[in-house]
Formats: C-alpha cells, sequence, structure tokens
C-alpha cells in the first residue's frame, strides 16, 4: 500500500502523486465532484444515450482520445508532458481535454509498485470525477499480455510461443483468470490482449506473441484467454491486431503484407473469429497494410467483416500512434486530417496516442475530429456510434458505479497461481533432441551451467531471456531489475543435482532507443549484445573437464516489436564458439546437453550435432528456472509440441522461411528442399507411446453444415517404463478438391496422462471446420465449403489413419463469407438497390 499519511487538500497521497500526478495541474483545477453529465451511474442503454445527448462534439471527440502516460517525462518539477501533446499538466488531459481513456503503454506504468500502481490510478480517476467538466470515468488500459507482466514480482506466465506447445487452452484459461485477477487488482480496467495473429515468420521480432501456425489451436487457445482475461467483470480483454498482422512482407513489423482473400480466409481470419465468440470488450486494429490497403482505413475490414460479419459489438482501438503511421510508415495519408477521417469512418472508435515527439497529440487529434464532423466529413452518428461504444464498455466494467478499486486487494494477489504458472511452463517444454537418451540426468551428477547470463555491470541477465518481451518494460525487464516473481535455473539446478558449478557468458541487453546518446539500437539479428571472454573460456575450459554432464544456455536476447526483428536465426556467434570450446574439453562420453531461451527458432543443424539433447524452453516466465530443472533431471517427463515449423536454418541465415506445416506442397523441387528441421507437433518424451487401433464415431458425414465434428477414437499405451503426459493429434494428412489442399492440417488434439505400461482410449474431437477450404478460381470470393470427398485423418505425424467421407460439399462457418461483395451499396441488405448501384457504378453516374 502506498503511504497515505501525507495527504495533500484533495486526500491524493503524495506517494501516487510522484508517480502519477505529477504536474497534475490540481490547483489550476476548480470543477467540484459531480459537476459534470450527472453520469454518475449510467447502466442501461437509456443512460448512456442520455449522456451522449449532454456531450459537446468536443466531449465526445475527447472520449474517443487515449492518451499514454507512458509517455510522460519522469520530472516531477518541471512539466513532464510530451510537446505534442498540446496541455501543459497530466490533470489538463482531464480538466482541459476530458480524454476518456489513459494507457500505459508497453508494459511500463509510471510505477512497477502494485500499490502504488493502484492508489495511483484510483488517485486519478477520482482527479478526473472531481475535475472534469463531465462525470465520466476514464478506462485504463495496459499490456498484461502473458500474466500481469507490469509489475515487480508479479506471476508472469510462460509467453505466447510457449502456451501453443501446451496444447491445453483448460490450462491456459486458469492463467489468465489469475491475470484478470491481479489487473483489476492493480486498478487496470482493459488488457491488450489476446494477440491472436497467427505464427508464421520467424524473422518477424513478435513471433514470440503468436501461439500456433495453426489456425485452429491459434483460436482455440485466443478464445480461452479472452474468456480468461475477462472472468472478472471488472476487465476487458482485446482481441489484436485485427487482422492479418503477423504476415509482413519481408519479416519487418509493419511492412505490407501481400496475401489472397483465400489466405485470409483460411487462415488468417478463422483465430480471430474464434476468439470473438468469447465476446471480447474490445479489438485492436492491425498496424500494418494488408493487400495494399492500411488495416486502420479498411472499412471492409472494420466494419463489414468486423461487425457485420463477425457480430463484434464491442470497441474498437487504433494500435499505438496508427493514424499518424498512415502518414509516417505507409506514406498513404497525405495528411492527419486525412488519416482520421479514414480511420474513424473505417470503424476505428478511439484513437491511442503514444510517443511525443512531432506526432500529433490529443489536442490536434479532438480539434480533428471536431473539424471534420462540422464540414460533414465524418458523419455525427458515426462519432456518437464510437462514443456509445466506449460508454457502454465503461458501463458493462462498473465504472460509472464503482470508479476506483479496493487498494487492500493487490497484496493478496501479486505472484499467486504459482501451481498454474508451474505446470503451464512444464507442458511447455519441448524436447527436440535426445541421442541415446541423455536425458534425463541421473540428478547426482557433477553438472557445469554455462551460456549467456551476465551482463558488464555484473547482473543476471538470463532472467531476462526467461521471460522476453512485455514483461516489466515494452522490451523486457533491465538487467538490473526489478523483475517480476521469479525462479532462475542456476537456483534450481543448484538445488538437484550433485554439485553445479556455474560459469555464465556475456550477454548485454541491447537499448533500443536508437539514436539518443551512445546507445546501441537493438536491431540486431542477434536480439542482444553476446560475448565469451577470454576469462569466461578458460573458467569453462577448466571446468567441463570436470564435469560429468554439462548444460549450454543458448537462445537470444529479449526483444520486442520492430526492434526484434531478424534477418538472421541462427545461434550468435560467441554461443557457437562456447559450445566448441565445451566439445573440446569433453570426452564422448560426457552430455552436453542444450537449453534453448529464446522466442524463435534459433540455430542450425550443424550446430544441434553438438549438442547430445536439446530443449527448447522458449520463454518460459516465472517458474521456468523451475520448470527446467524438473525437465533436465526426469522429475517432469517432457510432453511439449512444437506449436510451429523450425526452418532448417542450414547453410544460409534464415533459409526458407516461412515453412509453416500446413503449407502448400511441394516441399521440395529437386534443387531446393523447404522441409523444416522439426515439424510442428514434434516434441520428445522420456517414454515411449504407441498407438493402437483408430476409429470414427462415424465413418461418412452427410452434411458438415449439420454436423462438423466426429470422434477420432485411438488406443494409446505408455509402452516406456516412465509415467508421461502425451498429446494425441489428429490431423488430415490427404485430401483433393478444387483448389490446392495444405500438407496437413489439425482437426483436434486431446492431452493424455498415462502411468507406465498403461493404456487408454483417448478420444479426439475432430473439428471439420478446419477441413474448410474457399474453392473457385483464383478471387476466393466464394462460400468456405468443406468439398465432399475423402479425408484420410492420421493421428500423430505418422500414426495409424482412418478415412472419413464426406457425401456433400456445404459451408459450417460462412454462407456470407465476403462482406460487400453482392451488397454494392452498403446498406446491408442484397436486393434490386444493389443492382442500380452496380449499374451506376458500370456508368459512372450518381442517380
Ligand atoms: C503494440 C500493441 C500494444 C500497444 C500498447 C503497440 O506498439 O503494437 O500490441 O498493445 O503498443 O502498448
Amino acid at each position: 500500500m502506498a503511504d497515505n499519511s501525507d495527504t495533500t487538500d484533495d486526500g491524493v497521497a503524495e506517494t501516487s502523486r510522484r508517480t502519477f500526478m505529477k504536474a497534475t495541474g490540481a490547483a489550476t483545477a476548480t470543477a467540484a465532484v459531480g459537476a459534470g453529465t450527472g453520469a454518475a451511474a449510467a447502466q442501461t442503454d437509456e443512460d448512456i444515450e442520455n449522456i451522449i445527448s449532454t456531450l459537446s462534439l468536443e466531449q465526445k471527440a475527447a472520449q474517443m482520445t487515449q492518451v499514454a502516460i507512458s509517455s510522460f517525462e519522469p520530472d516531477p518539477e518541471g512539466s513532464n508532458v510530451p510537446d505534442n501533446f498540446g496541455v501543459d499538466t497530466v490533470g489538463e488531459l482531464f480538466t482541459e481535454l476530458g480524454v476518456g481513456s489513459v494507457l500505459s503503454g508497453g508494459a511500463a506504468p509510471p510505477s512497477f509498485d502494485g500499490s502504488e500502481v493502484v492508489s495511483g490510478i484510483n488517485d486519478l480517476q477520482e482527479y478526473n470525477l472531481r475535475n472534469a467538466d463531465h462525470d465520466i470515468p476514464f478506462l485504463y488500459g495496459v499490456d498484461a499480455t502473458h500474466g500481469n507482466g507490469l509489475l515487480e514480482g508479479a506471476t508472469v506466465f510462460p509467453q505466447r510461443l510457449n502456451m501453443g506447445s501446451t496444447r491445453n487452452p483448460d490450462l491456459i484459461e486458469k492463467a489468465e483468470e489469475h491475470t484478470s485477477d491481479s489487473t483489476v487488482s492493480m486498478g487496470a480496467h482493459w488488457t491488450f490482449a489476446p494477440t491472436t495473429d497467427l505464427q508464421r515468420d520467424p524473422r518477424w521480432g513478435r513471433f514470440f506473441e503468436g501461439i500456433s501456425e495453426d489456425p485452429k489451436l491459434e483460436g482455440d487457445v485466443s478464445r480461452a484467454r479472452a474468456r480468461g482475461l475477462e472472468s472478472d467483470d471488472r476487465l476487458a480483454s482485446c482481441v489484436k491486431h485485427f487482422g492479418a498482422y503477423s504476415i509482413p512482407n519481408n519479416g519487418n513489423d509493419r511492412a505490407p503484407a501481400s496475401t489472397s482473400l483465400r489466405d485470409l480466409r483460411t487462415n488468417l481470419f478463422p483465430p480471430y473469429r474464434e476468439a470473438l465468440k468469447a465476446e471480447p470488450g474490445t479489438v485492436m486494429v492491425n498496424s500494418g497494410a494488408v493487400n495494399g490497403v492500411p488495416a486502420h482505413a479498411s472499412h471492409w475490414l472494420l466494419t463489414r467483416m468486423l461487425r457485420e460479419n463477425y457480430g463484434f459489438e464491442g470497441m474498437v482501438v487504433s494500435d499505438w500512434d496508427d493514424l499518424n503511421r498512415m502518414i509516417t510508415n505507409h506514406d498513404y495519408a497525405p495528411d492527419f486530417r486525412t488519416a482520421t477521417k479514414e480511420a474513424i469512418n473505417a470503424g476505428v472508435d478511439m484513437y491511442m496516442i503514444g510517443n511525443g515527439g512531432s506526432a500529433p497529440g490529443p489536442v490536434q487529434f479532438i480539434d480533428t475530429v471536431v473539424s471534420l464532423v462540422r464540414d460533414g466529413e465524418i458523419p455525427a452518428d458515426r462519432i456518437d456510434e464510437a462514443v456509445r461504444n466506449i460508454l457502454e464498455l465503461k458501463a458493462d466494467l462498473g465504472l460509472f458505479e464503482e470508479p476506483t478499486v479496493d487498494e487492500s486487494r493487490i497484496d493478496g494477489v501479486l505472484g499467486g497461481a504459482k501451481e498454474t504458472s508451474e505446470q503451464m511452463a512444464k507442458e511447455s517444454m519441448v524436447l527436440l533432441k535426445n541421442d541415446e537418451d541423455t536425458l534425463p540426468l541421473s540428478g547426482d551428477e557433477n553438472v557445469l551451467l554455462t551460456g549467456p547470463g551476465v551482463d558488464s555491470e555484473g547482473n543476471n541477465t538470463r532472467a531476462l531471456m526467461q521471460h522476453g518481451g512485455w514483461t516489466l518494460g515494452w522490451q523486457g525487464p533491465s538487467g538490473s531489475g526489478p523483475f517480476p516473481r521469479q525462479r532462475l535455473l542456476v537456483d534450481e539446478l543448484e538445488d538437484c543435482v550433485g554439485n553445479l558449478t556455474h560459469v555464465p557468458t556475456s550477454y548485454n541487453n541491447t537499448t533500443w532507443w536508437a539514436g539518443q546518446g551512445d546507445a546501441p539500437n537493438q536491431q540486431s539479428d542477434e536480439n542482444g549484445e553476446f560475448d565469451f571472454t577470454d576469462a569466461q573460456e578458460e573458467q569453462v575450459r577448466s571446468a567441463a573437464p570436470n564435469a560429468d554432464a554439462v548444460v549450454v544456455v543458448v537462445g537470444e536476447g529479449c526483444h520486442n516489436e520492430g526492434f526484434g526483428d531478424r534477418d538472421e536465426l541462427v545461434l550468435d556467434e560467441a554461443q557457437q564458439r562456447l559450445i566448441d570450446v565445451v566439445n573440446e574439453e569433453t570426452s564422448d562420453s560426457t552430455p552436453v546437453v542444450g537449453v534453448m531461451l529464446a522466442g524463435s527458432p534459433r540455430g542450425s543443424p550443424e550446430t544441434f550435432e553438438k549438442l547430445d539433447a536439446l530443449l527448447f524452453a522458449g520463454e518460459p516466465g516465472s517458474d521456468g528456472g523451475a520448470a527446467i530443472t524438473d525437465t533436465l533431471v526426469g522429475n517432469y517427463n517432457p510432453s511439449g509440441k512444437l506449436a510451429f515449423s523450425w526452418p532448417t536454418n542450414e547453410g544460409t541465415p534464415v533459409g526458407t522461411v516461412p515453412v509453416p506445416y500446413n503449407r502448400y506442397p511441394p516441399t521440395s523441387t529437386g534443387a531446393t528442399d523447404n522441409t523444416p528441421l522439426y515439424e510442428f507437433g514434434h516434441g520428445l518424451s522420456y517414454t515411449s507411446f504407441e498407438y493402437g487401433d483408430v476409429s470414427l464415431s462415424q465413418k461418412t458425414v452427410g452434411n458438415p453444415a449439420n454436423q462438423s465434428e466426429v470422434t477420432v477414437s485411438v488406443e494409446v499405451t505408455n509402452t516406456g517404463g516412465t509415467a508421461g503426459d502425451h498429446v494425441v493429434e489428429v490431423f488430415n494428412t490427404q485430401s483433393y478438391g478444387s483448389v490446392l489442399q495444405p500438407l496437413r492440417r489439425l482437426l483436434g488434439y486431446e492431452r493424455v496422462s498415462l502411468a507406465a505400461g498403461e493404456t487408454k482410449t483417448v478420444e479426439v474431437t475432430a473439428d471439420l471446420t478446419a477441413l474448410e477450404v474457399v474453392p473457385g478460381d483464383m478471387l476466393g470470393v466464394q462460400p468456405k465449403v468443406v468439398e465432399a470427398g475423402d479425408y484420410e485423418l492420421t493421428v500423430g505425424q505418422d500414426g495409424p489413419t482412418a478415412t472419413l467421407t464426406v457425401k456433400n460439399t456445404r459451408s459450417i462457418t460462412d454462407d456470407d463469407p465476403v462482406p460487400g461483395r453482392y451488397d454494392i451499396n452498403n446498406d446491408g441488405e442484397r436486393g434490386m438497390d444493389d443492382v442500380k448501384a452496380l449499374m451506376q457504378g458500370i456508368r459512372g453516374y450518381d442517380d
């Protein structure tokens, strides 16, 4: 709790004033509590309409404005407001402008202390309600993207790429229930999660934010996450970044994506569609451009597709500075007025205003909206609609009734959900290779632990690799902390082996603020500065010969967004040299075990050949050290399955990417081969599982529209001597239709626990929706259907198969899949008016 003993006239604690209300301008604010619109207890639609009717156009535009509090300089003495924000103090955001929302962007609140944050947000809210000329509470948004990664001591769950490996949406939902609790206790109302962008290209710096390259898995987990995040009524989730953000052409963040309507509808849109079934409060827009149109300017995407086709009724927020980015990044709009007009008319309800600098700030946005409406370029109704969406969200969250939260709650929540977090981290460990049963270790060994983990200040930077971006900072924590609750590999391993020698090698977290001072830009392919100094080499050379086993940590530094983009996926040279030195100093019988901490598939076969075993730990979060240790020493039997395909990266820095497992043939042209090194679904265990007979609940489906699921039953036996979990996956592996069929596609999966020698019949629900294709010639506009034909279903990578016959071609999900195709005049109806509109279009006249 903040120390409230030192309070000011209006009862605001000094502690939180320092962090949140620096220069609020309280002295200049005169309006009394309740002096505004009388919005105090808005609950019903009528209440909302009443508020809207009392708001001026300026006030409405202000509700549509969100300002990043993290853009404010930590300068309690002077003005700390970015120049372009048009006000002198934070307080004036409310008193002068009356903005509708603030955010702590980049997982960086003004303080990492939970008590300070909650009292700060409460104070700010009270200040807003006391001093603004309306009674509308603001919404406070944060990036709690893998747990509440904003607070010191918080539990951070494994990153999104780990979540996919668990194939366990129920467990992930449970984790997100904790995130919900923790984020609400912190005083925030909204988290910008779940990311629902299909994982595809590992060059992209946000690869670690994807769940999977498979649309079904991405959708299942995103839906479970949205549900879990909204389990507390006081928290709104945000399905982002709608749509197709994750496929920038060249792997560079926010570069345009060229894709086809067929790819969008078959692969990229379905996860969002699935997540939207959880009725998230908000959706965030893709910062990039798709097929030549910035997503923020696409009426088709944000209104026709999102609202009319998918039935989304919540609020649409832009991404950070993205109206301005239509000018600066896409060179699409000539000026801010054009960008604002296009975005709001396309369907953006709220503008997230990020950085300072020369970008238009809140005053300019509000003025621009007002002027556009006055000039008839944005319909007044459209503004009312946006404000309605915003106010309804505030009402749904109960903000009008209870604008603040109980400040004592955070203490009991912070750092909780330990078991869930540990279980999730364990289930996400993927054992990539294990030659001659190198692992598990017996636990009695004399172990040398080495690999990146110390910076030039002596900080333990391996912790950063464990957590990744969006953890107490945009690009992850700083080397000196603060940190979330964390169990580190070195400590955990020390407790579980005979004797541990630790030689951390150099990893400096490179900074991202390019061009400022001497700070280097993090835009390095290695995502960090790695080194293997002479002194470290000497220590490794002296310790390795005495070791019974060597554990070498490899991987990449924490990173985020464009600063994480890379065009090399091989391991940093210093890490490769370390592996060579370890091999030189150990006999062939000494196991050399790699543990990879990374948010992307790093390393080449040449390097991996030098390791006897390799565990991909990803970015496993708070309990990562325990999960890795328990896996290494066999207290936990690994069960994670890759949720993406691991490119070969052989010979060339990147090799053939992207290579998702559900790509179209061919895999080889004779001259080139794009077979991944490790396939989607790959993951070894300390025991072995065998499949028996497989059967289908029915071999024939007459009409998939009426029956979209079939149960696949298979006997699974644990034929080894160790108990373990196994994820049974059912793929479609062969089929023919009117268009290309992917190499394989996932229809269902089920995690099962089996004791040594035990057999169980596992029932997997095969979701026939995953078989839908967009038929027809190149346009890709026809309704999605499951085409009549025979579908070979395979259990696991190459297990038993069964054939499912679909008798009739039918659509499960879409009878009007491409909105606007026939509704020419956009009135929501398809009729003679459209024929007339079409004729008018062809002839080029208006009436
Ligand atoms: C990211 C979003 C994030 C927002 C706020 C943007 O740069 O693209 O995913 O929610 O910042 O931090």
